[in-house]
């Protein structure tokens, strides 16, 4: 019997974002390895970003197994062969899935998800970007900030938002963002402003 079951998820800002996202992300990333996207969600950016950035092969992944038979779907729905299936990581955990199979990461890609998250996810991608990254390695982060007096009124507005849905969420400080990361050995790099007061952000391991 067929089944007309699709689990493939939709999030409209993936289709708004990506092309910018994809700019930055050939610039940045290594020509070649393997790309872990932490925090996939739909999977829509995988299946575009996998399609776009050939040779290098990308993993993702998504601790909510909705998510994650959302992007298995949408591979189905547009495979390429250098996508892989999606792997279950939440960024705290003390050992990733990549770890336990093996798999060597050249870079690490997270977009939208350390300001729809607790504070501790952050610094679980900075404690594995530090455990697998080589010497530079990448992390690629993609999302609103909190700049001090420079913050766009709507990012204020969107962290008050965030905290009225849940306590442990907000737009983090890049300050705060940069501390962390420095704890695990990353390097701050580069940041770019990106549409709609979101910035890529960029750093290596030392
Ligand atoms: C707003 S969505 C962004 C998804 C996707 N990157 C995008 O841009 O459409 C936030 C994502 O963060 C994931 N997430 C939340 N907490 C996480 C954690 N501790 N570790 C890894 N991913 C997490 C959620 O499951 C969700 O997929």
């Amino acid at each position: 019997m067929t089944s007309f079951y699709d689990a493939r998820q939709y999030a409209p800002a993936t289709e708004r974002n990506r092309k910018f996202i994809l700019e930055v992300l050939q610039r940045v990333l290594p020509p070649t390895g393997n790309i872990l996207e932490i925090a996939s969600g739909t999977g829509e950016h995988a299946v575009f970003f996998s399609t776009h950035l050939k040779p290098r092969q990308w993993f993702p992944s998504d601790p909510n197994p909705m998510l994650r038979e959302s992007i298995a779907a949408w591979q189905k729905h547009s495979p390429s062969d250098n996508l892989h299936p999606p792997l279950n990581i939440d960024a705290r955990e003390s050992v990733w899935a990549v770890e336990k199979e093996g798999i060597e990461i050249a870079a690490i890609v997270n977009i939208n998800m350390i300001h729809i998250s607790p504070w501790s996810a952050c610094l679980g991608l900075m404690a594995g970007a530090g455990r697998l990254l080589p010497q530079d390695g990448v992390l690629y982060l993609y999302g609103p900030y909190k700049l001090g007096e420079q913050t766009a009124p709507s990012n204020m507005a969107f962290d008050e938002s965030l905290r009225f849905q849940n306590s442990e969420w907000g737009v983090r400080n890049l300050e705060d963002v940069v501390a962390a990361a420095e704890k695990e050995g990353l390097r701050f790099v580069e940041k770019v402003e990106m549409p709609a007061n979101n910035l890529s952000v960029v750093f290596h391991k030392d």
